[in-house]
């Protein structure tokens, strides 16, 4: 079952149960999990936008932290697994293809709030596994948010001159491998850390101009920059990335190239 704010943004079938889920707000929870009793819970709200978070401390602790205090404890004493989902800015960006193993010293109060986050899910009596994600891009329909890869699609499309920035390093992960790192442990119930996210490691020019290649875009808009052009509030990490061996050797995890993940966001497109 899916659960959001407000009424669904999906479309709902006969499979598909929905209940609206505020998880700032601990009755809620227990409403839904009392209801629905669920074998497996992917926890993913967050507040996410990370200069918002910056500016807005409060908000951030209670989206990302607080409503994680409330799952956790409504789960406590069940025999329900939690999924929570995590993130590579816990890291402070000075080494690349990050291990399950390295210590977080985030430099943002996003990644101060994910990373208290993890620890209220690894401390608690809880079966859990926390899944770290790095820049998710993807499409589906209707979807409320973007991402690097249709940001620069729609802008080249309409003829905008863009800059992107040359001096942050990722492993970008299709929105689909996400799905599926989260399928394989809701699957196999393992606890622990898990680096979820893709292969190849790339900034995100290098991003932008192989989706021009990829979708025939004049790459000539894309302007190479370096962060420190941009003022934002928030600290970004320059190199993160993961190395996902574990993911990839103990639940069989094997994520899409990066050229792959265009061609997938393609046809998608092209169905839609
Ligand atoms: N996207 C990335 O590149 C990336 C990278 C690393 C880690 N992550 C992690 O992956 C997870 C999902 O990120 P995302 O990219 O999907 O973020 P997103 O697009 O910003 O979506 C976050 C969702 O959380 C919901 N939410 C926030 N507070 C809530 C509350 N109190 N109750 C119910 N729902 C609430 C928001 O609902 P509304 O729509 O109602 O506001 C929104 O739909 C997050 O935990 C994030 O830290 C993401």
């Amino acid at each position: 079952m899916a659960t959001s704010r407000g009424s669904s943004r999906v479309e709902l079938t006969a499979s598909l149960n929905y209940a609206s889920l505020d998880v700032e707000q601990a009755g809620e929870i227990q409403n839904v999990i009392g209801k629905f009793d669920p074998d497996v819970v992917i926890h993913t709200a967050a507040m996410t936008q990370v200069d918002d978070c910056e500016l807005h401390k409060e908000a951030c602790w209670q989206a990302n932290v607080k409503a994680v205090e409330n799952v956790v404890n409504v789960l406590t004493g069940t025999k329900t697994h939690l999924i929570h989902l995590s993130t590579d800015f816990i890291f402070d960006g000075t080494k690349e293809l990050l291990t399950e193993e390295d210590v977080p010293n985030p430099i943002s109060f996003y990644g101060e709030s994910k990373l208290a986050a993890e620890e209220i899910v690894m401390s608690a009596d809880v079966s859990a596994s926390i899944v770290r994600t790095v820049l998710v891009y993807g499409y589906t329909p209707g979807m409320s948010r973007s991402n690097l890869v249709l940001w620069v699609k729609a802008s080249l499309e309409s003829g905008k001159h863009i800059r992107v920035v040359n001096d942050q390093w990722r492993t970008p992960t299709l929105a689909e491998d996400l799905a599926k790192g989260c399928g394989l442990l809701t699957s196999s119930r393992e606890q622990g850390i898990f680096n979820i996210s893709g292969n190849d490691y790339l900034t995100p020019y290098q991003m932008a101009m192989q989706t021009a290649e990829y979708f025939e875009l004049d790459a000539t808009l894309i302007e190479e920059v370096d962060s420190s052009i941009f003022t934002q509030p928030a600290k970004r990490p320059p190199k993160t990335g993961f190395n996902i061996d574990k993911a990839k050797n103990s639940l069989g995890y094997n994520p899409h190239s990066f050229t792959e993940g265009l061609a997938i966001i393609a046809s998608q497109l092209a169905a839609s």
